[in-house]
This record gives C-alpha cells, structure tokens and sequence, in this order.
C-alpha cells in the first residue's frame, strides 16, 4: 500500500496534506527515512511519522456511549453525529453500528467494519438487546405477558416475543421504570411497543447488544476502544 494511503487510513490527514509533509519531513519505514508519498509499505512495516508509531489496523472498534441530541450517522451538514464524537485522530470510515434515536442514549459500536456490522444487524441473528426504558404510566405483570407473548402493533407489525423486567413503578409520578430485551430492531421498535400498550416512552437507553455491555465508567458523550475480551466476545 502506498505510504501516503497508509497513513491517511490511519487517521494522520488527508492524502494531499500527507504528501506534502511526506515529501518535506518524511516518515521512518522499517529504520529507513522515506519521503516518497508512493513508497509501497507494508501493513506489518514499523512506521514512525511525527515521532509516533504508526500501526496499521484493518478494524477499529470504539463504545460509545450516545448522548441525547446527536444523530446515529457517520457525518451530516447540519447536525452532530456519533461519530463527531470520535475526536481522536481517527479513520475516514467509521460508521454506527445501528441506529439509536436521537434522543436515545446508551451503547453504540462504532467502527469500519462492515461485517460485524452485517452480523449485528441482520435480522435473521436475532441479536439481543437491552435496554432501560422510563415510560408514563403504570407497567404491570399483565403487560409482561402481553411483551413475552409477542405484541401486536397498531400497524400491524408482530413483533418477536421480548421481555419486559418491571423496576420499580412511581403512583405519585404516574410513571415506571423497566428492562425490555428485544430480538429485532425496527424503526422506534420499543417506543412503539410502549406506545401499543398506552405507554409513552420518556426516556430510553441501550445497555447491551449481544455479548456486550455498556461500561459504567462512559459518561454520555465518551467513547473507549473495545478491550481484548470484548473482541473476543464478539469473535473478532
Ligand atoms: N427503540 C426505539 O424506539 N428507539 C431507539 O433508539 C432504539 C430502540
């Protein structure tokens, strides 16, 4: 791969920057100093550019924790995105792995690779997904039955069998606290199940997708690496 492309997927600038400065300072392949922006480098040479080891990954993996207000998309003219909130130096290609509304928060990967993201996704894999759910009005065992027989929306979608763990319910409040587990991942899919049973969703975060849990330690708006374990949670 060229040096320049090498370093551009990588996150260091953007190809016409990187020529420039290649050709000026130059970068460190293999002990040697190159300041050829077509050298042909290979992913396992050890490359030092601005007095940084540069790695070459083909994946990245980030956890996010989604804030309210941004839009799950990789960029947009108008609006924050989840992946502005990568604000390391990063790659061109990073995507959400799904979509959270925008007033959802909680765990979303962030990534390039689009394989996982096909096995997260698919609907035929039937990933499960966690997530703590306030809603107006008062949950009871009735309603989870109703969830774990399989609702029925006002359009007409049947939705998978999910459950539904009552938390705590608020008389004064009118309100309720709850886990819901679903296996699919339709548009505003748990705010229509709430609002199928004459609940509306106040608030909603994701707390898990699969094998993976959102960290405790992310305030909304902050982002990590994947750990080792994880990947490997995730057969990567
Ligand atoms: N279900 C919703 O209704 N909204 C989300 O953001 C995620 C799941």
């Amino acid at each position: 791969m060229r040096l320049d492309k090498y370093l551009s997927d990588m996150g260091a600038g953007t190809r016409s920057e990187l020529k420039k400065e290649i050709r000026k300072s130059g970068a460190s392949i293999d002990g040697k100093i190159i300041k050829d922006p077509g050298f042909s480098v290979d992913p396992s040479s050890h490359v030092v550019f601005r007095g940084n080891i540069i790695a070459y990954e083909d994946f990245v993996y980030y956890m996010l924790n989604k804030p309210a207000g941004v839009i799950s998309a990789s960029e947009d003219d108008r609006e924050p995105t989840v992946v502005d909130l990568i604000t390391e130096q990063k790659r061109k290609d990073l995507f959400p792995i799904g979509r959270l509304d925008r007033d959802t928060e909680g765990l979303l990967l962030i990534t390039n690779d689009g394989t996982l993201a096909h096995r997260l996704l698919s609907p035929k894999h039937h990933i499960d997904k966690v997530y703590y759910v306030k809603v107006s009005g008062i949950l009871t065992g009735s309603d989870i039955e109703l969830f774990r027989d399989g609702l029925v929306l006002t359009d007409g979608l049947e939705c998978l069998p999910a459950d539904l763990e009552i938390l705590s319910v608020s008389d004064d409040e009118y309100t309720s606290e709850a886990e819901i587990t679903i296996r699919e991942g339709k548009f505003h899919q748990v705010k229509r199940m709430f609002s199928s049973i004459g609940a509306e969703v106040i608030y909603l975060k994701r707390l898990s997708m699969g094998p993976l849990a959102l960290d405790p330690e992310l305030a909304p708006g902050e982002y990590r690496r994947l750990t080792a374990d994880e990947m490997v949670s995730l057969g990567l």
